[in-house]
């Protein structure tokens, strides 16, 4: 803080939802902004409750803080005011006036193209729907009558409260193996998913940014199609509790093990300084619902000091289960705060 980009180092599902929302309920964020689209859920336990926001920021879970949909997000108006309803934010989020709109022929598009099915998209349209913001024939925010109400300058918002000293979070979706630029093409998103792409859809530079926290599971996983190193299969995951269905579209996730070289990547390309750890108790199940470092067995210790060494950098948050408090705050202990 006051400034911190959250950022996926995997194909998106890195648990980024769980860790956001531990932070705006743990530290005090004034504001959270999304960027990306629709495609991405971000899955939030809060409250006994389970909530996967494909719109909506993850910040909403502190009642504080204000909510923004940055310019360089897609926005799916429908998605959009349900979820709104059914977080209740309607007095606390912003839509930037400039984040372009994707309809239903978007997604008509994404599922009868045979390109498109090959790679394994989600089918909401998001291809489609930045072709044409890049043709520049695509609907803007502001010219859509059911988001007046919403309308928002997000980068004045943001920059003038970083003056202020407020704490931003900056919430990117999916991850860097996915990004148009620097994951494994063709099989990618179509945005860049990087730290310093999430900023620049926010409207943020890069001189104005603290820390870029980056969320890595401790296990691989991918849906859709390309490849995924050390791949396992469908049974073998079931077996060591691995398998998991995607939050957004209900497919099976493939899974496979943590890759330190891809983490390394990640690190380098995102220019890291923290890293968030998810799903450790999904690896060494004597972990689950562990709250303090103490807690945690000797291999899984060992893992954690593995993927420091490995990068360079820490791991400053380590999650035990799916409730947003299930986690591992090492920030005090080490003193990085
Ligand atoms: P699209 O983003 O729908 O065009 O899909 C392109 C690729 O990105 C497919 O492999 C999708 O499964 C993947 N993808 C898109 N969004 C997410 C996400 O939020 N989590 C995981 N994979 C995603
Ligand atoms: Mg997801």
């Amino acid at each position: 803080m006051p400034c911190t980009v959250v950022a996926g180092g995997f194909w998106g599902d890195e648990g980024k939802g769980k860790i956001i929302s531990y932070l705006a309920l743990k530290d005090k964020i004034d504001f959270c902004v999304r960027t990306g689209s629709v495609n991405a859920a971000h899955t939030i336990w809060y409250k006994g409750k389970r909530y996967a926001l494909h719109m909506v920021p993850g910040g909403f879970v502190n009642e504080e803080c204000r909510l923004l949909i940055g310019p360089g997000a897609n926005v799916h108006v429908e998605q959009f005011l349900k979820e709104v309803e059914e977080t209740n934010v309607k007095n606390r989020i912003g839509v930037d006036s400039q984040a372009s709109i994707i309809e239903e022929k978007h997604s008509t598009q994404d599922k009868t193209s045979e390109h498109l099915k090959g790679l394994g998209t989600t089918g909401w349209g998001v291809g489609p729907a930045v072709e044409e913001r890049v043709r520049r024939t695509a609907k803007l925010a502001r010219d859509i009558s059911e988001l007046k109400p919403y309308l928002a300058d997000a980068a004045s918002e943001i920059n003038d409260s970083l003056n202020k000293q407020k704490n931003v979070l900056l919430e990117g979706t999916q991850g860097l193996m996915l990004s148009v630029f620097h994951g494994t093409y063709p099989y990618v998103t179509s945005r860049d998913t990087s730290a310093a792409a999430i900023c620049s859809e926010a409207g943020v530079g890069p001189t104005r940014v603290d820390d870029v926290l980056l969320v890595l599971k401790s296990f691989m996983t991918r849906v859709g199609t390309g490849p995924l190193p050390g791949e396992i299969s469908k049974e073998e995951a079931m077996k060591r509790g691995w398998f998991e269905t995607a939050a957004g579209t209900g497919r099976d996730r493939r899974a496979a093990p943590f890759d330190f070289e891809l983490a390394k990547r990640s690190v380098m390309i995102d220019g890291a300084t923290q890293i968030a750890l998810t799903k450790i108790d999904c690896v060494y199940p004597e972990c689950k619902g562990a709250k303090s470092y103490e807690k945690v067995p000797i291999e899984a210790k060992q893992f954690v000091s593995k993927i420091e060494k490995e990068t360079g950098v820490q791991v400053l948050l380590i999650g035990t289960g799916p409730d947003a408090l299930d986690l591992v705050d090492r920030r005090n202990s080490l003193n990085k705060t």
